[in-house]
């Protein structure tokens, strides 16, 4: 596997705004849900980063449930609107205040399949709390309670996120120079 510099067209988001940004965001949401002891529901594989930056950095009690999702239909860089559950959760979350934490929306259909699924299920409540937000590539609406940062519609990686399944590891949001990583592909 090729090393990320040969197609990292910049660093979007270096590592210590992403930290100082989930500090923040697990500051709001150590307020918000006092006496909730919410369920932060991590999206695979995406979200694992910042989930585990993100509940270090909560202050009350809560506990963490994994959910993994496919879309299938087009390729890895594109969501179809048809959305698959590969793994669903394991807990009852009737009465349950649920966070749902994603790595990034961008046509909305992942998040909103999601959402309306956990909703039948009668949790107290339900919200979105992700990363990155596309917001300009919105197909379907969703309502997001806590966003990490606002990006331009380009295609990122790094801290979860994935090109065709590697460098989730990077600490950083890198944008990927498409012409150089297919000229080396
Ligand atoms: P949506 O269903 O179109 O909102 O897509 C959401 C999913 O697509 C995310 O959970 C990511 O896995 C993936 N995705 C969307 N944009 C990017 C990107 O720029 N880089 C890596 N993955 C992305
Ligand atoms: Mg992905």
């Amino acid at each position: 596997m090729r090393d990320y510099r040969e197609f990292l067209g910049e660093v979007l988001i270096p590592e210590d705004k992403l930290q100082a940004r989930i500090a923040e965001l697990g500051a709001q949401i150590s307020r918000d849900y006092v006496g909730k002891d919410p369920i932060l529901v991590c999206i695979l594989r995406g979200g694992v980063l910042f989930l585990t930056d993100l509940m270090r950095k909560i202050t009350i009690p809560h506990s963490i449930e994994f959910m993994a999702v496919s879309s299938y239909g087009v390729g890895g860089r594109q969501s179809s609107g048809k959305v698959r559950i590969s793994l669903d959760l394991n807990v009852d979350i009737q009465n349950r205040n649920v966070i749902l934490v994603e790595d990034i929306i961008d046509s909305g259909y992942t998040i909103a399949a999601v959402y309306d699924l956990l909703t039948t299920r009668k949790p107290a409540s339900i919200c979105v709390c992700t990363l990155l937000d596309k917001a300009d590539r919105r197909e379907v609406p969703v309502a997001v309670k806590y966003t990490g940062f606002s990006i331009p519609n380009k295609f990122v990686f790094g801290y979860g996120l994935d090109i065709d399944d590697y460098y989730r590891n990077l600490p950083f949001i890198g944008v990927v120079d498409l012409e150089k990583y297919q000229a080396g592909a």
